[in-house]
């Protein structure tokens, strides 16, 4: 089926052909053939790289053009949401029904807050927390979505993201029964339990573009599924390092996969020298740009250094353990065919277009702290190996695991490679993710009854895969809770959300966290400093995973917390009675220390030094403190605890920036960071007005201020430039100018 033939509005088919797709795939040509086009509801389940995406567009495309109304894209992870806005955005040329153009919108971040801006957008591509979120604010767009398109659907399975959503996809066809749903799947076991559940036709296909050979590597010899084996040239003593040689020479580049961080990093190091010495010298040359722009990214660390030298050999890592900046950077390079081996953990093994002609599985077992190593699921596995061979890339790809002896071979060809996916099941009925949408349900008017909460459980994956009564005694259990809580009043058969319950319910946050908040409020200790904020964010179940205290810093925590014992709202659990409790308590104290440290204006190498803290752990304990400051600060409000107020507000924006009071006026620069600003201040400008008056000279002759940086200050902060300086600082080319990144 060609693009021109297709019932779609002509100038959406004129930018798809102009980026040269000329004809449907097949499993396009089902969809398109089952009805998607024409409004219904469909789930897709097709292999990696089969083109997914496109279906979805010409879907929206053709919905917004015809009908008007909104789309909502739900991805599961926020780098997921970059890839598909950059492909909704060729389209903004397009005029919609009306005779407007079309708007693309994202939507990831803050969940506080309803974004009545995303009004403007025709499509909105959003992650799925961050829709539920917008669900509970009932941001009234959100009655305006006409067709929601749910991409990796079958992470309805993923403990994490899962019921999320499931729950956004039950309350959007509640809100609008008419909603389109468009659902995007890997291949599964039980596609048609997911589609009868969304109302839904499905296909199932096994067709991909780019054939995929899929295998197992023992010593030099590979094994493929087809019956085919290769021997891979012996240059080195490590097989896997032959192998990504052998792709490189075949002018393809390889990505492998680790199961931790750490052997991710390990890997990558032991490529280094190898794929450095296969290099060209122009390439060499290029990367010699691209490890400088590693370290510019963000301030400098001994990670950010050993990332850079790495990148310098045409190898890296990517984990999350590294920042966003400089996971994209090693994403672009790697997309631009600089970067030959990339390892990494599998943050990268779902839905990312890529060029790796070979995917290596390093190592098909996982491990999980108290409950030990488990095989990875089939569907995972395929995941991964679906990185390799995107026919925007490659011809053909690889997708190997490695095996250690002749057993494992035949076990992992087996257990992965012959294997169909599991069947997927819904994970929603566990007590700590269902009490918040037991109270986002009826503080946001979805349901005023325990009959209605039923009747809205019942909509759910959950309830279609294993009926709503098992379901019931633990949404009772969780009434009784918010009940006592005082986050919900019960009269007669009518149930309603407190003031406290819906500021919960609105700032997304876990019900316990505001019990938490609330009752350590309540109880104004003797000694309230940022440490008690600090400590008493980090005990809410919102701040996610604590930074666990390693053996050798155990007894400099103990005595910190005996010394500072006055200022917990919340008491120390005694060692010998809780062990657990003291332990996890440990966590929280060294978090708020990492926290407290961050906002004295400790460095990011020293940090990672001191606490032995990741910067990706970092970002995310930071992010979420922002967050539950801001919640805490609403509560504060709300019950009148004003004492608690300043405090709060002033933690809020020092966790922002990372830097002390004193340099929060000039940190609100665009441009000037912590590093920067800390930079400037030293240097006597502590004002804005200071900043107005500098001469501009001045100001460039600082460390880590270039001409157009300085341009960039002066520009907000208004003060007079000559002409001439203007234009000579237009003219200059200085190393600075690269590192515009905020620092
Ligand atoms: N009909 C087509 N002709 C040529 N290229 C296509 C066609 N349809 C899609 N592509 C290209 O195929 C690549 C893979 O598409 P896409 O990312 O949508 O795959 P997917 O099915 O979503 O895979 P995954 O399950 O890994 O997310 C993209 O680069 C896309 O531009
Ligand atoms: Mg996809």
């Amino acid at each position: 089926m060609k693009i021109a033939d297709l019932a779609v509005p002509e100038q959406v088919k004129e930018i798809i052909i102009k980026s040269g797709i000329v004809e449907l795939y097949p499993p396009q040509e089902d969809a398109v053939k089952a009805g998607a086009l024409e409004g219904r509801n469909l789930v897709l389940a097709s292999p990696t790289a089969s083109g997914k995406t496109l279906v979805a567009e010409l879907c929206a495309l053709k919905h917004l053009v015809e009908k008007g109304g909104k789309v909502v894209y739900l991805t599961p992870l926020r780098a997921l949401a970059n890839e598909k806005f950059d492909d909704f955005k060729k389209y903004a040329a397009v005029t919609k029904a009306g005779g407007k153009r079309i708007r693309v919108g994202i939507s990831t971040g803050d969940f506080d807050s309803t974004d009545h801006w995303l009004e403007r957008y025709d499509i909105i591509v959003t992650t799925n927390e961050k829709a539920d979120s917008l669900l509970r604010h009932r941001a009234k767009w959100m009655e305006e979505i006409s067709l929601v398109i749910a991409d990796e659907v079958h992470l309805l399975n993923d403990a994490e993201r899962g019921p999320t959503l499931e729950v956004v996809l039950a309350r959007l066809m509640q809100v609008s029964p008419d909603i389109q749903v468009l659902a995007l799947s890997a291949t599964i076991n039980n596609v048609g339990e997911i589609a009868e559940w969304l109302k839904a036709e499905h296909i199932t296909t096994e067709w991909r573009p780019v054939t995929l050979k899929e295998g197992v590597l023992l010593h030099d010899e590979i094994q493929f599924k087809d019956g085919d084996a290769r021997k891979i040239e012996k240059k080195t003593g490590d097989s896997v390092i032959n192998l990504a040689l052998n792709t490189m020479k075949s002018g393809g580049q390889a990505l492998v996969f680790a199961s931790t961080r750490k052997s991710a990093v390990a890997l990558a190091k032991k490529f280094a020298v190898q794929i450095s010495e296969a290099l060209s010298k122009p390439l060499r040359r290029s990367l010699e740009h691209e490890a400088e722009r590693v370290l510019v990214a963000g301030e400098r660390t001994r990670i950010s250094e050993s990332l850079s030298e790495l990148v310098k050999c045409g190898v890296a890592f990517h984990h999350a353990g590294l920042g966003g900046g400089h996971r994209r950077l090693i994403e672009d390079a790697f997309r631009e065919g600089k970067l030959k081996v990339l390892t990494a953990t599998p943050t990268l093994a779902f839905g990312v277009n890529l060029p790796a002609r070979t995917v290596v599985v390093q190592d098909y077992r996982r491990y999980e702290p108290g409950y030990g190593f488990y095989p990875i699921s089939v569907l995972e596995y395929k995941q991964m190996a679906g990185r390799a061979g995107r026919p925007k890339y490659d011809k053909t790809g690889e997708a190997l695991l490695v095996a250690k002896t002749g057993d494992e071979a035949s076990y992992l060809m087996e257990g992965y490679v012959l294997a169909r996916p599991e069947r997927i099941w819904s994970r929603l009925a566990v007590e700590r993710i269902m009490r918040g949408h037991v109270l986002a349900t009826i503080a946001a008017d979805f349901a005023h009854s325990e009959e209605g909460i039923y009747e809205f459980f019942g909509k759910t994956f959950y309830a279609h895969q294993y009926d709503t009564s098992s379901i019931k005694g633990l949404i009772a259990k969780i009434l009784k809770y918010l009940y006592e809580e005082e986050m919900i009043e019960v009269s007669g058969n009518d149930i309603k959300a407190t003031r406290f319950g819906k500021r919960v319910s609105d700032l997304y946050i876990d019900p316990v966290s505001a019990v938490v908040i609330r009752d350590a409020l309540k109880e104004k200790p003797a000694c309230l400093t940022e440490l008690s904020l600090l400590h008493l964010i980090a005990h809410t179940p919102d701040m996610g995973p604590i930074l666990r205290p390693f053996s050798n810093e155990v007894d400099e925590l103990a005595v910190f917390m005996d010394e500072h014992k006055e200022e917990f709202l919340v008491d120390v659990p005694i060692e010998w009675e809780d062990g657990l409790g003291y332990e996890q308590f440990l966590g929280e104290v060294k978090t708020a220390m990492t926290l407290n440290a961050w906002i004295e204006e400790t460095s990011e190498d020293q940090l990672i030094e001191r606490y032995r803290v990741q910067p990706g752990d970092l970002y995310r304990v930071i992010e979420n403190a922002k967050w539950l400051l801001h919640a805490m600060h609403e509560l504060a409000m709300l019950f009148g605890e004003k004492q608690i107020l300043p405090l709060a507000l002033g933690l809020m924006q020092r966790v922002d920036k990372g830097v002390k009071k004193e340099l929060l006026p000039i940190v609100r620069l665009e441009g000037v960071g912590r590093v920067r600003g800390r930079i400037m201040f030293n240097a006597g400008y502590k004002t804005i007005e200071d900043i107005k008056h500098a001469p501009i000279e001045d100001l460039t002759s600082l460390p880590l201020i270039g001409p157009r940086l300085a341009k960039r200050i002066k520009e907000q902060v208004g003060g007079f430039v000559k002409t001439e300086t203007w234009k000579k600082l237009d003219e200059e080319d200085d190393w600075k100018q690269k590192a515009l990144t905020e620092y």
